[in-house]
């Protein structure tokens, strides 16, 4: 984390998990374990049905709800979807945009990615895009080819004041829900080569303010290391997201590691 350009950002990820009546016993433990600290930034991408008890839950705290997936449609004749405007409308302050699992499982592509990260913009939401290679990418070594490819395709046409409200999350397949997290220093030559890459498209200065976060396996046990991590600004936190009192010891592994006087 560097809190001297960026704010330190944790996001939970409940993916297809909990259910309606989990919220609020769910938020009144995360309010009470994760008072807010000044400079950084803590929310939970919800499932869509779980939105708004999710905003209820949370009103008047500084932890704000997110989705996990949008339409690139605005509207009309898309049955199953969700559009941008009706998520900003429910209340959603954050999107996930191509997250690995709908990459998989529901064909995905960087042109898509795309589209959805221009309509959460449209609607004012901060996108969350999230790149990431396979194991078997990663074991022939074109990690980095894939994901500065990934994000020049994801962030096409966007402009820079745009890329200051957008979040990126490097999330390595191989380490998604399996128990194996990448290193501190595999997490932190990729954050750092999202970040060239965001130097080379925009600049340093916009490069600089942009939060990339790490995800993949975090949890209340290796947070602290990768968070370390001067290019990782904090976590895209799956299956530890579930139980507050986890997921806010991640938290608070962020707010040791926040520099004093920043952001
Ligand atoms: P995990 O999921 O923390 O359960 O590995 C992370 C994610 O997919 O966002």
């Amino acid at each position: 984390m560097n809190t001297r350009y960026r704010r330190a950002v944790l996001a939970g990820n409940w993916k297809m998990n909990l259910l309606c009546g989990d919220v609020k016993p769910y938020a009144q433990r995360l309010r009470e374990l994760a008072e807010r600290r000044a400079r950084r930034e803590v929310l939970v991408c919800v499932p869509f049905p779980l939105i708004p008890a999710a905003v209820r839950a949370f009103r008047g705290s500084h932890i704000a709800v997110g989705a996990q997936d949008v339409s690139e449609e605005p509207k009309g004749a898309r049955t199953g979807e969700v559009s941008a405007a009706q998520l900003r409308d429910a209340g959603v302050k954050y999107v996930i945009v191509g997250h690995s699992e709908r990459r998989q499982y529901h064909g995905e592509t960087d042109s898509v990615v795309n589209r959805k990260l221009t309509a959460v913009h449209g609607e004012g939401m901060t996108p969350i895009l999230c790149v990431g290679e396979t194991l078997e990418q990663r074991e022939l070594g074109i990690q980095g080819e894939l994901v500065t490819m990934q994000v020049k395709a994801a962030l096409s046409g966007l402009p820079e004041e745009l890329l200051r409200r957008t979040i990126i999350a490097y999330e390595p397949i191989w380490a998604i829900g399996t128990g194996r997290t990448a290193s501190p220093e595999q997490a932190q030559e990729m954050c750092a080569l999202i970040r060239s890459v965001l130097r080379q498209l925009y600049g340093a200065r916009a490069a600089r303010a942009v939060p990339v976060l790490y995800g993949g396996s975090m949890n209340a046990d290796n947070a602290e290391a990768l968070l370390r991590q001067p290019d990782v600004d904090g976590g895209l936190v799956g299956g530890a997201s579930l139980d507050p009192e986890k997921f806010s010891r991640i938290i608070a592994a962020a707010d040791r590691l926040e520099t004093p006087g920043t952001v």
